[in-house]
């Protein structure tokens, strides 16, 4: 499908209602064209031929045509504005449907700013589209042919004459298209440019205001800014050098009508009253030319957002639902991992990894930065697919389920915690906003998140800012933890959750994982050994594969890296217990006696 085929789309539901608002218009050219038919006849009729009757009834009906165009042109406007909000309300919704259903894959590569530019100001170039431009064009093509006719009705000699210009105005109609093309999409673009750079600063200001670089980003600022100018005024370039031409050419035919009117009239071949109706066509056909330039520019910065549009909407999501999902209301969360590869960007990033977790089992994982643990958790939500193997939930492939089902059965604390500018209660009970109060206050208590929350200014009806402004790293950890817990999922994912958060409460976190009342497969990801040495199974994990796993006292028997992360974390301590044990020494100010 081509944009313009897409965009066809939506406006082909309201076919109907264009249709009738294009009449309207016919209307109301067709009753413009009366008026100079009157003019000409009270100077023919009425002034040369001193038929004074005849004046009241012209008078009148000029009159009637007033108010009926006034009329015509009130309702039709009605329809072509509620045509276009239609329109683009439901290719907003459409456009932003699509936006949800994109995976990682999109938005690792797409740059906010320009996803906001589509809805925004591409959408609004539409709407103006649709509004304005469609009549106007209409009316302006069918003003000047109906003119011209008219004039030949009248003259065909004077209306050959007005003909010559056409082919210049079809020169330069050519020029100015080809000429305004690039421009308009370099608005866009700087448009976009402009947006995303607006955006990331706002939402960075903190990290600008750090290092105190803001004369360096008011510097890149000034760069978007004139980039923007730049663009703008290139193409207004194209404007102020076309428009002047069609202001040209369409004063040509006052001169033309001046001369050759004129000469035909002292020749007698013309009557005064036909140069007067003449006259009055002589609008209908210098409109349209002047206002052919700026028509151009509304059709081009229209066809460059739709593009623009399209190209964001049609891009497939490279994560899918399967053609015949298998139903899995509720899961039993089983996991195991055959012989997974993952990688991106030609990059292995998961390199042949397995293992296999029962239902309600406790899964570690361990591993330096980078070796792949949280990419491990996003190929069992589905985020990504894999490259090669299987991810099997109680023995069935992930690619197979339901996707939405498999994510609804899977409650996920992520290590880059999104809060939503809400209150605090909205915020854990996203996945269940219906939930009684007692449910998402049960669930804050499970991540020790209750007490503090009700320490707020508003306790649950405390506003967090964007992003959970306002709230201490751990307090944002415990809150994420919470919205999981509140979905009860079967699988339970805390992508380093409580690193922000004391030694006792996360002890205390742990206790309350320990005694949740359903089924569930915790996977905990953790640099601390306190958070997952009680785990059912640990995975050690470096540069994508497992190089470790079993339980805590088989890993530490085996002397491997989890055993040295061990000591690093346990050594010195149980160092610093045995000397004191041993020599007896200061065990009242080590607390120890
Ligand atoms: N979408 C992606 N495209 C390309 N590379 C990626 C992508 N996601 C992750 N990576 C790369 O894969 C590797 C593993 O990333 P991952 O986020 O899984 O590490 P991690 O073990 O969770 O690290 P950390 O402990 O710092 O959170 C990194 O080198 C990262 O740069
Ligand atoms: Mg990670």
């Amino acid at each position: 499908m081509t944009a313009m085929k897409w965009f066809y789309s939506f406006l082909k539901k309201h076919n109907w209602r264009m249709a009738l608002g294009l009449v309207m218009v016919t209307v109301i050219s067709i009753l413009a064209i009366v008026k100079p038919i009157v003019s000409g006849s009270i100077v023919d009729d009425v002034i040369t031929a001193g038929n004074y009757d005849l004046l009241p009834k012209l008078i009148a009906l000029l009159v009637i045509i007033t108010i009926l165009r006034g009329v015509l042109r009130y309702w039709s406007q009605v329809i072509f504005e509620t045509s276009s909000q239609d329109v683009l309300y439901s290719m907003r919704d459409t456009v932003y449907r699509k936006l949800l259903q994109e995976d990682f894959n999109f938005y690792n590569k797409k740059r906010t700013g320009d996803l906001l530019s589509r809805q925004t100001g591409d959408m609004d170039a539409i709407r103006h589209f649709i509004a304005f431009v469609i009549y106007q064009v209409y009316e302006n093509v069918f003003l000047f042919f109906f003119a011209l006719i008219m004039i030949f009705t009248v003259s065909w000699k004077l209306a050959l004459c007005m003909c010559a210009v056409l082919p210049f105005a079809l020169f330069v109609t050519l020029s100015q298209t080809k000429e305004g093309r690039p421009r308009f999409q370099r608005i866009r673009e700087q448009f976009s440019s402009l947006n995303t750079f607006v955006q990331e600063n706002v939402s960075g200001n903190r990290v600008v205001k750090a290092f105190s670089k803001e004369d360096y980003e008011i510097g890149k600022f000034n760069k978007e800014n004139d980039g923007y100018r730049d663009a703008e005024l290139a193409a207004a370039e194209i404007w102020t050098k076309y428009v002047p031409q069609f202001e040209f050419l369409s004063n040509m035919l006052t001169v033309i009508l001046m001369l050759v009117g004129s000469i035909m009239v002292i020749k007698g071949s013309m009557t005064l009253g036909n140069y007067v109706t003449i006259n009055g066509y002589l609008w209908m056909l210098m409109n349209p030319l002047r206002q052919i330039g700026w028509r151009i520019n509304d059709i081009q910065r229209f066809t460059t957002s739709v593009e623009k549009i399209y190209a964001t909407y049609s891009e497939e999501p490279k994560v899918k639902h399967p053609a015949k999902p298998i139903p899995c209301r509720k899961l039993q969360g089983d996991v195991e991992f055959k012989n997974v590869s993952y990688s991106a960007d030609d990059e292995d990033i998961i390199h042949n990894v397995s293992f296999k977790v029962k239902s309600g089992q406790t899964v570690g994982i361990l591993g330096s930065t980078g070796s792949g643990k949280s990419t491990i958790m996003n190929l069992l939500c589905r985020f990504y697919d894999v490259t090669d193997g299987e991810v099997l939930v109680d023995g069935r492939n992930v690619k197979d389920l339901d996707l939405y089902n498999l994510r609804q059965n899977i409650g996920m604390a992520m290590q880059d915690i999104f809060l939503f500018s809400d209150t605090v209660e909205g915020n854990i009970a996203y996945s269940r906003p219906d939930c009684p109060f007692e449910a998402v206050q049960k669930a804050a208590v499970m991540a020790d998140a209750d007490s503090f929350i009700r320490e707020m200014p508003d306790g649950y009806d405390t506003i967090v800012g964007e992003r959970g402004v306002g709230l201490s790293g751990g307090q944002k950890q415990r809150i994420s933890l919470a919205r999981a817990l509140l979905k009860e999922p079967s699988i339970l994912i805390l992508d380093d959750t409580t690193s922000a958060v004391d030694m006792e409460t996360e002890s205390y976190i742990q206790q309350q994982l320990n005694n949740i009342d359903h089924a569930c497969t915790i996977f905990i990801v953790a640099y601390r050994i306190s958070s997952i040495k009680d785990s059912d199974l640990i995975l050690v994990l470096n540069d994508g594969k497992i190089v470790e796993q079993g339980r805590h006292d088989e890993l530490i028997k085996n002397n491997g890296y989890y055993a040295t992360v061990f000591r690093h974390q346990y050594g010195e301590f149980e160092k610093y217990v045995d000397e004191i044990s041993q020599n007896n020494i200061g065990g009242e100010k080590y607390g120890t006696k």
